[in-house]
């Protein structure tokens, strides 16, 4: 497939944390390039709003901190839907506890929902597209996961966003065989609710460091992630791209 002819017709594709934020713009891409979304979210209400208001896509509830839940609703999906044939695990939290006061509570939560649930998802949908032909995995990552912590994430966000990014190789690297793809973005200041406490001066010393000198919207990450998922990407295996408007250039 050429880049002109990009296209998720007759693809099944599931997005966690797509009830708002980068995952919305992602599932919404995705629904106009003739796919179908699964939306995966905590947040039942929005996520049954959102799939409403993109039309080819339903929602399913899940608390992705949850290990035997995100088993038995990842088997569910797969179930109902029979074939999937893109995962992206975007869902994410940040923590903002300094190091010296981060507690275990909350480097296990943070973790439990950036790490561990993708660890689990990418697992169930590689033993899945390998079963069926292939398919595409995004994982989305942070630059925060290269340099130590980020703009707001701190010590337990920067570890699960770097575990990510290995994560994705190994899947990669396990996947080649069975034409199933791993790859992850690491965004950097994106416009959601999940930076909205990033005001005035704060928001200016970000900006500082970001070349572009501006934050990125959220369809700017979904075009590159869908890039990623898509068989344009046929020859990009195991690979981070920094959605960052410069702030890394390839660190
Ligand atoms: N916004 C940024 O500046 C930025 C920068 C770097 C990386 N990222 C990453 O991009 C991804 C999307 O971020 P966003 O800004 O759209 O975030 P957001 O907070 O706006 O949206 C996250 C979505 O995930 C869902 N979610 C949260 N916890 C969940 C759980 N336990 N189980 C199921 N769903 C859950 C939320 O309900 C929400 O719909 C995250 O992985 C984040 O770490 C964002």
């Amino acid at each position: 497939m050429n880049i002109e002819n990009l296209s998720f017709e007759n693809k099944t594709g599931i997005i966690t944390g797509a009830a708002r934020g980068i995952g919305k713009a992602i599932a919404a891409q995705f629904v106009n390039m003739g796919g179908r979304a699964v939306i995966v979210d905590v947040n039942e209400e929005q996520a049954k709003e959102t799939a409403q208001e993109l039309g080819n896509a339903v929602a399913y509830a899940v608390d992705l901190g949850d290990t035997d839940a995100v088993k038995t609703v990842f088997n569910q999906i797969i179930a109902d839907m029979g074939k999937v044939d893109v995962l992206i695990n975007n869902a994410g939290i940040v923590n903002t506890t300094e190091f010296g006061e981060l507690t275990l509570e909350e480097w296990d939560k943070v973790l439990a929902v950036d790490l561990t649930a993708p660890f689990l998802t990418c697992q169930i949908l590689f033993n899945h597209m390998k079963d069926n032909g292939g398919g595409r995995i995004v994982n989305i990552a942070s630059v925060a996961g290269k340099v130590g912590g980020g703009f707001l994430g701190t010590a337990a966000y920067g570890a699960a966003k770097a575990g990510l990014i290995s994560l994705t190789k190994s899947v990669a690297k396990a996947g080649s065989a069975y034409n199933v793809y791993c790859n992850s973005l690491c965004p950097s200041y994106t416009k959601t609710p999940m930076v909205t406490i990033l005001q005035g001066e704060r928001e200016a010393k970000v900006l500082d460091q970001i070349n572009l000198h501006r934050p990125a919207s959220p369809d700017e990450m979904a075009n590159s992630i869908l890039f990623l998922a898509s068989d344009a990407a046929s020859f990009v295996q195991g690979e981070n791209l920094n959605c960052d408007g410069g702030l890394l250039m390839n660190g």
